[in-house]
């Protein structure tokens, strides 16, 4: 290492302004070739913060091109040294979760508390997981001739291009990063345009330990700066986390290129509550399951809650107790529970299903918490937290992810018009089933059409567990072994004829 340690600095806003502006690319952060930036703002006051390099197609071509030439001496690397290195990575990173929690509280609004904090300290466990991996990426011998030695071996696939969002910056980066990188492959990493700065100030941590040009991160839009990746001929696979439409637009590239894609999209998660379950135990799955800490914004978000109708005022009732009780207010205030939507256009389009939603004979909103008082926070883009009832399964609100802080509880009578209606949806990343009846809930786990189910909890992605949907939820598994061997190396078949 030539150069000194980082130190942390817990200060967000000083390292929001010293740090942005830049790339990093080679080990170094550096303008984007025109020099251009753009404005990053503190949702919770709307002021800006800082800037970031506004990257185009000609800092997509140098970052690729680094990491192209990077990418072969990092494939000669023993597997279980850069598996060493990146479980070094997390090491040096769990030093620096306080700064990396503020610095996404900042740029993202989300509660330092309840959410920013925790995602720091996830990314350093997503890189233990995976830095433990290195030997597992293992081939076969396969018996196809006597004469002759056949096998198989894992070979890394290239450069990776990935494109991240802004609701978990950090973690789903990192879930990303980790395989890519103790595969072999190098990486050039996409941020999001909302909240660019936590994620560059991770790469500049883990570029102490890296050699140059294994992870490069640029920032930008979407179409100058996100597309060209995708679209780059030396990018080998694209993992991108993110909203159906652009995820489509992703894949139809990938799709022309022939590479590998996988693909990370939304959800209108189902939480079926039976008439047997613990009531105090499923009220607070609920609320940890809707994320209402993040504003609804998260792709498992249970947004659709189907209530057997015997417990459903019930449920409807201590619901919004809890939800109540929580506090809106500064993201990087200790005392608060709940901090504020992203974006301007985020929030209008929150509102806007939350309006409509009102407008639905016999709907009923009922909203939740108060708004954050006081001038600081007067332009802050806080949304009080909605439950919905009396709302059909077949509403726009209980079909699209509206990603934010709107739930529906949604009463049923029996069983099978649970499973029905829970399956009646366009998405299928997630689901939970609550009763106290092993039997029903197995037999729940498996009409259930989700890739991850969980009975009697709610929890989020966790690292050695697959994480992914089916129908519009995304392609693909992410998180786990099986996927940086499925989705981040090919196989090759060797044959030796001895005769
Ligand atoms: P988005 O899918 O447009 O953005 C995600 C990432 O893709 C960003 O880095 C963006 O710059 C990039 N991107 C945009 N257009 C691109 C293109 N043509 N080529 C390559 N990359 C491109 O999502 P957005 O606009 O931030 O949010 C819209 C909705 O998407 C949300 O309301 C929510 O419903 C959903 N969403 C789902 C997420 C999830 O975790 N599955 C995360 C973020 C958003
Ligand atoms: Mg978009």
């Amino acid at each position: 290492m030539s150069q000194p340690m980082l130190t942390a600095d817990t200060d967000p806003h000083r390292l929001a302004r010293t740090l942005g502006g830049r790339n990093l690319v080679g080990g170094e952060l550096r303008p984007s070739h025109t020099g251009r930036t753009f404005a990053v703002f503190n949702p919770a006051t709307g002021r800006e913060i800082g800037q970031a390099a506004h990257s185009d197609a000609g800092d997509v071509d140098d970052a690729v091109a680094v990491a192209f030439r990077a990418q072969p001496a990092w494939a000669a690397t023993a597997a279980r040294k850069r598996g060493a290195l990146v479980a070094e990575c997390a090491r040096l990173l769990a030093s620096h979760v306080e700064e990396l929690g503020r610095l996404v509280a900042l740029e993202t609004g989300k509660a330092l508390r309840t959410e920013s904090r925790v995602e720091a300290s996830v990314v350093a466990d997503a890189l233990q997981f995976y830095g433990g991996l290195g030997s597992e990426l293992k081939g076969e011998t396969v018996p196809f001739n006597p004469d002759m030695l056949t096998l198989t071996q894992r070979e890394p696939i290239g450069v990776v291009g990935v494109i991240i969002p802004w609701n978990a910056p950090m973690m789903l980066m990192a879930l990303k990063i980790a395989p890519a990188l103790v595969a072999g492959n190098t990486v050039v990493v996409k941020s999001a345009e909302e909240a660019p700065l936590a994620v560059l100030r991770v790469c500049q941590i883990l570029n102490q330990l890296l050699p140059p040009g294994v992870l490069n991160i640029v920032s930008g839009f979407g179409p100058d700066c996100g597309a060209p990746l995708v679209a780059h001929p030396q990018v080998g696979k694209v993992t991108f986390t993110g909203s159906v439409e652009t995820g489509r637009i992703v894949a139809r590239t990938a799709g022309e290129k022939l590479i590998p894609v996988t693909l990370e999209l939304g959800g209108k998660s189902p939480m079926i509550v039976m008439d047997d379950a613990d009531l105090e135990q499923a009220v607070a799955g609920a609320v940890s399951g809707m994320r209402f800490t993040r504003q609804g914004q998260s792709c498992t978000a249970a947004s659709r809650i189907f209530v057997h109708r015997a417990i459903h005022d019930e449920f409807v009732t201590r619901l919004k107790a809890r939800v109540d009780a929580m506090k809106m207010g500064d993201p990087l205030d200790e005392a608060t529970d709940i901090g504020t939507i992203i974006s301007r256009g985020q929030l209008d389009k929150v509102l806007g299903y939350i309006e409509s939603g009102r407008a639905i004979p016999g709907a009923q909103a009922h909203e939740c918490s108060r708004l954050p008082d006081g001038e600081a926070l007067r332009d802050g883009l806080f949304v009080r937290p909605v439950i919905f009832t009396g709302l059909d399964n077949a509403s726009r609100l209980a079909r699209e992810e509206i990603f934010g802080p709107v739930t529906c509880v949604i009463a049923f009578d029996r069983y099978e018009d649970a499973i029905r209606m829970a399956n009646d949806s366009d998405y299928g990343l997630a689901a939970t089933f609550w009763t106290r009846d092993l039997k029903t809930a197995l037999d729940a786990t498996r009409r259930l059409n989700a890739g991850f189910v969980q009975v009697n909890q709610n929890i989020v992605v966790q690292p050695g567990l697959s994480y992914g949907g089916v129908k519009q939820s995304g392609l693909g598994r992410e998180a786990s072994l099986e996927a940086m061997l499925d989705h981040f190396t090919h196989k090759k078949t060797v044959i030796f004829n001895m005769n």
